[in-house]
């Protein structure tokens, strides 16, 4: 049956989510998408989009029927979004792009998002609302926490970890078997050598942190 799916961020990355949602589709994937929800009331007249922002990020905009998709790319408002609407009892759908690459032993969380090209590894537990973005590469048997964000071209290597609600920036790099601690960010480019804790920011090659 038909499912339908109601994109929370009616932004340029809702917009984005909204073709991969339709690609997705086109290739079977039972997904349609029935309107966005987003706080700041956005004009997307401009678009020629045909979908409509259905109002605020309220669950009471929802339908008995209706999953949700996170499309923001900060993690922290990921974590808090989730939280809230899980507690209002919403029911999140998963998005892969018929692009993507994922073991059949690969495990994604309700509301995990894969952008086109991406790739996950046999046995990599992928959490929640994590987002994968486009060519972001998750090795054999890494672990992505929930809401954690992977920008565009990013690879994480096997056995690595990047923990709950942290960010790596287009095109960083985790070792293999190294842990990326929970809410840290690694900058663009960067390459995580040795374990990165909690909540810092990581920047360089080999990576080195300050706090924030
Ligand atoms: C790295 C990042 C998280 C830091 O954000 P921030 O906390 O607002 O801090 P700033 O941008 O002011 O940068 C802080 C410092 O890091 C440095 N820095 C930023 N990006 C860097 C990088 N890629 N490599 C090395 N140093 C970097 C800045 O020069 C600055 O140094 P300074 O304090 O000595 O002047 C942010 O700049 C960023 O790049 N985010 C990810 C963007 C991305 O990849 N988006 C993908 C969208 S699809």
């Amino acid at each position: 049956m038909e499912e339908s799916v109601v994109v929370v961020g009616a932004g340029g990355f809702g917009r984005e989510v909204l073709q991969w949602l339709r690609d997705a589709a086109a290739a079977g994937a039972g997904q349609r998408v029935r309107g966005f929800l987003d706080d700041t009331a956005p004009d997307l007249s401009a678009f020629g989009l045909d979908v409509p922002v259905l109002g605020p990020v309220d669950p009471g905009r929802l339908g008995a029927g209706d999953r949700c998709i996170l499309a923001i790319g900060d993690p922290a408002v990921r974590l808090a979004l989730a939280a809230r609407l899980e507690a209002a009892g919403v029911r999140f759908t998963t998005l892969v792009h018929p692009s993507a690459v994922v073991a059949p032993s690969a495990r994604l969380g309700a509301g995990a998002v894969v952008c086109p090209f991406g790739f996950i590894g046999p046995d990599a537990m992928v959490g929640a609302h994590a987002l994968l973005n486009v060519r972001a590469s998750v090795g054999h048997d890494a672990r992505i926490g929930r809401a954690a964000v992977l920008s565009p071209h990013t690879c994480v290597g096997g056995a690595a970890e990047v923990a709950d609600g942290a960010m790596l920036g287009s095109a960083a790099v985790v070792l293999p078997r190294q842990r990326v601690g929970e809410g840290a960010r690694v900058a663009p480019g960067a390459v995580v050598h040795s374990a990165v804790p909690a909540g810092v920011l990581a920047l360089g090659n080999p990576a080195s942190w300050r706090r924030n």
